[in-house]
């Protein structure tokens, strides 16, 4: 993709194809930001890591990838969506983070998810808590949730997410598991959903 913006003079980077206004949100750690140019291989780099992708059906392709930052970017019209995560200690790129609403149709639809994918180099030093917190703090204020709840999904196996869902306060009942309506051959295709009240 082009870079349809130009120059964003204070931090001198090409900032993606803009879709209004996306905004900065920073942690102790950590700024969630804008998608950048720089950012597209050490995100295919991530999508193709068997360790990262564990909970996935398949590794991306570095086009596979560049296509999903593209959506991720055009997602933001509706006035939330994922951020890039990056340390602010160094600038550097770490993953994502922030909401999306699923296209497809299952019992607790149509909800806006929080999800996140971090490079492995990153995991287990509490960033995407420290992350989801900052996230969901700007939600509250800025996204109009169905049911005002936001929920988190992952393959039953997926203990550190899991783990995440727990560490921000949401609820797991067993009577929301379900077999993802898109993956329906996929051994993994039993999730579990938490839920949290906003
Ligand atoms: C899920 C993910 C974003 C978590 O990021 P993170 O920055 O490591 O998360 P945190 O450090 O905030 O918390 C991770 C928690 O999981 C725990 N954990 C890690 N591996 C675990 C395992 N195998 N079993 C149980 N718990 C585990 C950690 O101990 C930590 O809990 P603690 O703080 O109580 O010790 C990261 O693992 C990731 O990007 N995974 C690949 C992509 C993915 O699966 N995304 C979710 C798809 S729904």
């Amino acid at each position: 993709m082009s870079c349809a913006v130009g120059w964003n003079t204070r931090n001198s980077s090409c900032t993606v194809n803009g879709v209004g206004d996306i905004p900065v949100l920073k942690t102790e750690r950590l700024r969630l930001r804008p998608w950048i140019e720089a950012d597209r291989a050490l995100f295919a780099e991530m999508n193709s890591d068997p360790r990262v992708m564990e909970h996935f059906p398949s590794l991306l392709s570095r086009s596979e990838s560049d296509a999903l930052m593209d959506r991720i970017v055009d997602g933001w019209r509706q006035g939330y969506g994922l951020w890039a995560v990056e340390r602010r200690e160094n600038a550097g790129f770490i993953g994502f983070l922030g909401f999306s609403q699923p296209r497809w149709e299952a019992h607790f639809t149509p909800c806006i998810e929080i999800g996140w994918r971090l490079a492995a180099s990153s995991w287990n030093q509490g960033l995407a808590t420290e992350a989801a917190w900052a996230a969901l703090s700007w939600g509250r204020e800025n996204v109009a949730f169905p049911r005002n709840e936001v929920v988190s999904f992952t393959t039953s196996a997926n203990a550190p997410s899991r783990r995440v869902m727990e560490k921000v306060g949401m609820t797991h009942d067993p009577a929301d598991d379900f077999d993802h309506p898109l993956l329906p051959e996929w051994v993994g295709r039993r999730h579990v959903l938490c839920r949290l009240a906003l």
